[in-house]
């Protein structure tokens, strides 16, 4: 039989090649077998991206790029804002259903997502670029929030690297809450491990010495006002 003349656009997306990455029907667990392994495969792409963004972010800071840095930062951040919606289409998945994928997963794991611990590794490493670009203007993070517009580049990569600490976060806090809604967090997971660790995750911040200069701000802030109750 004459192979079928593919399209440009099909040439060009691989959509052959892309829609033959999932189960074929007859070998689906359960019908939601087909959800559950695509929004992962969508997950993974969008990981890809915001890999992709994390380092051309880390290139332009070493560049001396800050504007540069702070407008890939906030692609990374588009992303991670849009990844809870997709745990959303992941709960319509029956927790009675789950539990037929879950026998056809082996021992899979989302911890083992490739993706994920790559952006886990990626985003200390901009630590280090970031604080060369402070030095080379003699700030530190308290004093480019005491002066934002006198440093305003510096201060908006700054807080584009906040918002993705919080939205990684957030990513973890609500895929937490995906876990709590299909096996719940008094259970132990595929690997052994207690889903409650997940909560550990979702406390870790990649930059803490830029959240704590949002206190030191409030601190000296403070110190320079002597708050007194309000007149009636
Ligand atoms: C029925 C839905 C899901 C359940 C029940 C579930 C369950 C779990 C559990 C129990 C863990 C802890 C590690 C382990 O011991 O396996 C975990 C980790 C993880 N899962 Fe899921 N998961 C679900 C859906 C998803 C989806 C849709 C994604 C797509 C991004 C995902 C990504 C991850 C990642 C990245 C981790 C590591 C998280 C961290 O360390 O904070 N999971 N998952």
């Amino acid at each position: 039989m004459e192979k079928k003349q593919l399209t440009d656009y099909e040439k060009y997306i691989r959509t052959e090649e892309l829609l033959a990455l999932q189960k074929e029907e007859g070998h689906l667990a359960c019908e939601d077998e087909l959800t559950f392994q695509m929004i992962h495969q969508i997950a993974e792409l969008h990981f890809k991206l915001i890999i992709q963004y994390l380092g051309i972010a880390k290139r332009q800071m070493l560049a001396g790029d800050a504007q540069g840095a702070a407008n890939q930062l906030r692609r990374v951040n588009m992303h991670l804002k849009h990844l809870p919606e997709v745990f959303n289409m992941v709960k319509v998945i029956s927790p009675i259903d789950y539990h037929t994928i879950r026998l056809a997963l082996g021992r899979g794991s989302g911890q083992d997502s490739p993706g994920f611990n790559q952006i886990l590794q990626a985003g200390p490493t901009l630590w280090e670029p970031f604080e060369q670009l402070l030095s080379a203007q003699k700030r530190t993070p308290l004093a480019v929030h005491q002066k934002p517009q006198e440093n305003i580049e510096l201060y908006q990569l700054m807080q584009q690297m906040i918002q993705f600490d919080e939205s990684f976060q957030s990513f973890r806090y609500q895929h937490l809450q995906l876990v709590r809604r299909m096996i719940g967090l008094e259970t132990n997971s595929l690997k052994g491990v207690p889903a409650q660790a997940l909560q550990k995750g979702v406390r870790y911040e990649f930059y803490p010495v830029l959240w704590k200069a949002i206190s030191e701000l409030t601190d000296w802030t403070g110190s320079s006002y002597n708050a007194q109750p309000l007149q009636d």
